[in-house]
């Protein structure tokens, strides 16, 4: 009796034991992951853009993990096919009715940022825009952060640049779109400031352009530089392989931009062209930093010689942001109290130290002067001045 009572005692505790590990199990698995919606661009005119925005976020969940406070990330990946508005309304709607995510990033293109701002505000699904570059896009909605840079803030600098540098005349040549129209203003405003003088702008199409014949007519009028800005990728590639074909330099006439157009990736395919011109931007793979060495390092381990450039960093800042901002609220994912883990951030970038400016939700960061160097038969952007943020 003794006996039985004694081994019902034991069996009773270890099936106690058993019952907690499972429920313990249970309750893991209770916990629903978060869902994340990433509109990117996998084919089209920004697919290389996109490509390298998705292995940034890869490589961020594959060195930090992809579970926050006990909730597993699960990111849903949505193909855009370039800044085309309809095709982004239409995926977004689809990843907040039918795929219930919670929140939303990537947005390679201003157009599909506006086109879908609207769509994630009324939903309150908090996004965090990785690319699309135009000002004010964080101003349409409280529940979008950003984690790139402004086409505008670039285009001032070195608009500033270049009239305190011996170039007083300019001829502007943008795409034909938001970020482009954010780029002229915003260089002519700073230039013509300092002293200098635009002779002629013009605003190109998109996308498929013979950028030939628009720096054909900039040749013409005999400019001490042309400032462009076009978006990064095939269609800067274009632009630079244009302005070689029409030995633009070699009459004299310099290049300055945003940086969009020699963007390190970018350097690989343009090749010695591209030497010497001048940009403001936020990265470079030449910045000298223990956290870009890090970054670089752990590049390579995972993609090997693909290209990496401010895309693929982007990427890995913007899962930084969430992750932290989904750390600080414990895994909840309440829009407006992540809104508020994001407001404020710090993260310790590859670029450098990035701040979510809790007024604007746009980064406070540095803006570097660089100019493409060769150095171990690598073209590069050496950065050889900086403005910090106030
Ligand atoms: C944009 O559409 O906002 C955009 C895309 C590519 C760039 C810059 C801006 O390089």
């Amino acid at each position: 009796m003794t006996m039985t009572k004694r081994s019902g005692g034991i069996l009773r505790g270890a099936a106690a034991v058993l019952m907690s590990v499972v429920l313990g199990i249970e309750s893991a698995a209770a916990a629903d992951p978060v869902r994340i919606g990433v509109l990117s661009s996998t084919t089209g005119p920004f697919s290389d853009l996109g490509t390298r925005m998705n292995e940034g976020i890869r490589l961020y969940l594959k060195l930090h993990g992809d579970t926050v406070a006990g909730r597993k990330l699960e990111l849903i990946f949505r193909d855009d096919t370039g800044p085309f508005p309809d095709v982004a309304r239409r995926l977004v709607q689809e990843l907040i009715t039918r795929d219930k995510v919670e929140l939303l990033t990537g947005f390679v293109g201003t157009p599909v940022a506006l086109a879908t701002i609207p769509l994630s505000t009324e939903a309150k699904k908090p996004t965090v825009l990785i690319q699309a570059a135009t000002s004010g896009l964080t101003e349409k909605s409280p529940y979008v952060a950003r984690v790139s840079f402004t086409v505008g803030r670039m285009a001032a600098t070195i608009g500033n640049w270049a009239a305190k540098n011996g170039i007083g005349r300019v001829y502007t040549l943008v795409s034909d779109y938001a970020p482009g129209f954010d780029a002229e203003a915003s260089f002519i405003r700073n230039f013509t400031e300092g002293g200098g003088k635009v002779i002629g702008s013009v605003r190109m199409p998109l996308t498929n352009v013979d950028y030939a014949v628009y720096l054909q007519r900039a040749k013409n009028e005999k400019p001490d530089a042309v400032f462009g800005f076009v978006p990064a990728g095939r269609a800067g590639i274009a632009f630079m392989k244009a302005f070689d074909d029409l030995a633009l330099a070699k009459a004299g006439i310099r290049l300055v931009t945003t940086g969009d157009i020699v963007t390190d990736a970018a350097l690989e395919s343009i090749g010695d062209p591209a030497l010497g011109v001048i940009s403001a931007f936020h990265y470079s793979t030449a910045h000298e930093s223990a956290e870009n060495a890090a970054f670089l390092k752990a590049f390579r381990e995972a993609y090997g010689d693909a290209q990496v450039d401010f895309m693929t960093l982007q990427g890995y800042d913007a899962m930084a942001a969430i992750t932290a901002a989904l750390a600080r609220t414990g895994g909840d994912t309440d829009p407006d109290r992540i809104m508020a883990a994001l407001s404020g951030l710090k993260l310790a970038s590859a670029r450098g130290p990035i701040t979510i400016n809790p007024q604007t939700r746009d980064l406070d960061q540095t803006v570097y002067f660089r100019r493409v160097e060769k150095r171990n038969g690598r073209l590069v952007n050496i950065e050889f001045d900086r403005i910090d943020p106030k």
